[in-house]
């Protein structure tokens, strides 16, 4: 079946509590008005933003069902739990919900970790997800004031903060994050 907008707002939001669903209206939020302001499709961040955090709330066993018995990603299994729901909410989103954009998709697989040549739509995503209106963590009005002038600095600096996190508890960091971080770091530095 196709779901309109407004299904898959009530299939997403019946899935998790209402703070969560406070939190990603706030990426929808946040992640259309990246995409005006940096010239990406607005619908596709929407529609990515919506379906970003859908399997936030499901039980462990389940992630981790999910990503063994579809061969999802191996490396995922060893690193933590925090990460399983991006994997996991892409496939839902297309085995579920017939999303079949890969722009979209991949916009809901690296919102958590990031990658290496991030599209304008991955970046937007990730960056929404750090920094729309809901979130207070140390550093984030420094990130929505890099986000007014560059979307590199400000997701850069959404990665440092969580693996300065990472760090400061001596927990491991998902090598993608740190490769991810490194990309940014690079393209800024050829563009300046
Ligand atoms: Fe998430
Ligand atoms: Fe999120």
């Amino acid at each position: 079946m196709r779901y309109s907008r407004e299904q898959l707002i009530e299939a997403v939001s019946s899935q998790m509590p209402e703070k969560r669903w406070l939190h990603t209206q706030g990426v929808m939020e946040t992640a259309v008005q990246l995409a005006h302001q940096y010239g990406a499709d607005s619908e596709k961040a929407d529609l990515a933003a919506i379906l970003h955090d859908v399997a936030k709330y499901w039980p462990v066993v389940k992630l981790k069902e999910v990503l063994v018995e579809n061969g999802l990603n191996d490396e995922l299994l060893e690193h933590d739990k925090q990460l399983w729901h991006a994997e996991v909410g892409a496939f839902v989103a297309e085995k579920d919900y017939g999303i079949t954009d890969q722009e979209v998709l991949n916009a809901i697989r690296y919102h958590t970790s990031g990658r290496v040549q991030m599209t304008l739509l991955e970046k937007i995503v990730c960056l929404a997800d750090y920094m729309e209106p809901g979130r207070d963590f140390p550093g984030v009005n420094n990130i929505r004031e890099l986000a007014k002038h560059s979307l590199e600095e400000a997701l850069a600096a959404g990665l440092d903060s969580t693996i300065s996190f990472l760090l400061s508890r001596k927990q491991v960091i998902y090598p993608l994050t740190v490769l991810a971080r490194n990309d940014l770091i690079k393209q800024l530095e050829a563009n300046s």
